[in-house]
């Protein structure tokens, strides 16, 4: 074999000169790789250089093989900045070729009008009820959903077992033990919040309305759902008759559907409330001359009311003998359905534009 390292063939100055000379004029990462390829490759001088050391006597061979070793390393190192740099260089031209100009104003293709939302004809009752009565003297309050089994039943008077607690088909929630834990069926345990708070804190009298949601395991029909809203009325003041009540009531009635309405109260039976009543209006579909939709009665039951029972005045820590106070318990979603003669409950929450966009 020919021996190249001591052949004038291969001059270590040359190689390293001509190698950095390949190196620097690579004018990117992929002719730089093909460059790399030409100078470190099986195929390159270097490797066919080192392959002829074997021929050479030993001390010729380590100076050999260690010349070779430098220019090698040394264009090793110089192929590296150059990739560097080149791979900085193109990292910079994807960059800006990427690039998105966002202050360049590219017109909307709108196809069609946007529209506006409104809020749920359910939503506007449930404000306008609280304007009525607010515009009648009365403070908004709230209470939980989820209620022990004291609030929603026993302080309303509703003891284990009471016979009237068959009239709320209640939801039990499965947590909350030793306490019972349900989902609300009216929004009568907000007066209990209210009127416990009051007496704790000292704050009698109380004028308040309390909306809210309500729970029942109702089958859907045209005139329930399980999941419906009430707003519930209290006063709890001194002198308060039942009166008072009726006289809340008609106003809230003129104001809410309209002059020329007219309310009653029928005797019915609350054990939270005494005496009770059921709280009727005319109907708004046939103005009072009967229909189906009020059963040919001229009138729509709305909710119930009555004067609040000495009992839980009692649970509350309330003097019955100073104070004396009216309830009263509605739906709001009836309250939108006959205001609006909405045939059907079911369609609130049908999520049907075409619908809702009526209102
Ligand atoms: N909470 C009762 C119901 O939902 C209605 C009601 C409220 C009755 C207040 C009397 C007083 O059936």
């Amino acid at each position: 074999m020919q021996n190249l390292v001591t052949d004038k063939e291969f001059d270590a100055g040359d190689v390293l000169r001509q190698g950095e000379a390949a190196i620097g004029a690579s004018a990117s990462s992929a002719a730089l790789a093909e460059v790399e390829t030409e100078l470190f490759g099986k195929r390159s001088l270097l490797a066919t250089v080192q392959r002829s050391l074997g021929g050479l006597e030993p001390e010729a061979r380590r100076d050999a093989g260690r010349r070779l070793q430098e220019v090698r390393a040394t264009l090793e190192a110089a192929a590296a900045t150059r990739r560097a740099e080149l791979e900085e260089a193109e990292r910079g031209l994807t960059l800006s070729a990427d690039r998105l100009d966002l202050s360049e104003v590219i017109p909307a293709r709108v196809t069609s009008p946007l529209s506006r939302g409104h809020l749920h004809l359910v939503t506007q009752a449930r404000d306008e009820l609280e304007d009525v009565f607010v515009g009648m003297g009365f403070v908004v309050a709230e209470g939980p959903e989820a209620e022990s089994d004291w609030y929603n039943f026993e302080a309303l008077n509703m003891p284990p077992a009471h016979p009237a607690r068959g009239m709320y088909d209640t939801l039990y929630l499965d947590i909350g033990e030793p306490e019972t834990v349900l989902l609300r069926t009216h929004t009568s345990p907000v007066q209990i919040h209210l009127m416990e708070e009051a007496a704790r804190e000292g704050t009698l009298p109380i004028h308040a309305v309390m909306p809210g949601k309500c729970f029942r395991l109702d089958t859907p029909d045209a005139s329930h759902l399980p999941v419906f809203n009430q707003i519930e009325g209290l006063v709890v003041d001194r002198d308060i008759t039942f009166g008072d009540l009726a006289g809340t009531i008609q106003t809230f009635t003129e104001a809410y559907f309209g002059s020329g309405m007219q309310s009653r109260l029928r005797p019915a039976y609350f054990p939270f409330t005494e005496p009770s009543a059921e709280l009727e209006i005319t109907c708004t579909i046939c103005r009072g001359a009967g229909c189906r939709t009020c059963s040919n009665t001229g009138w729509i039951e709305l909710g119930g009311c009555g004067m609040v029972d000495p009992a839980v005045f009692a649970a509350v820590g309330i003097d019955a003998d100073e104070w004396s106070g009216f309830a009263f318990g509605f739906g709001i979603d009836r309250c939108a359905l006959m205001r609006h003669e909405v045939p059907d409950m079911r369609s609130f929450l049908e999520n049907d534009i075409r619908f809702l966009s009526q209102f």
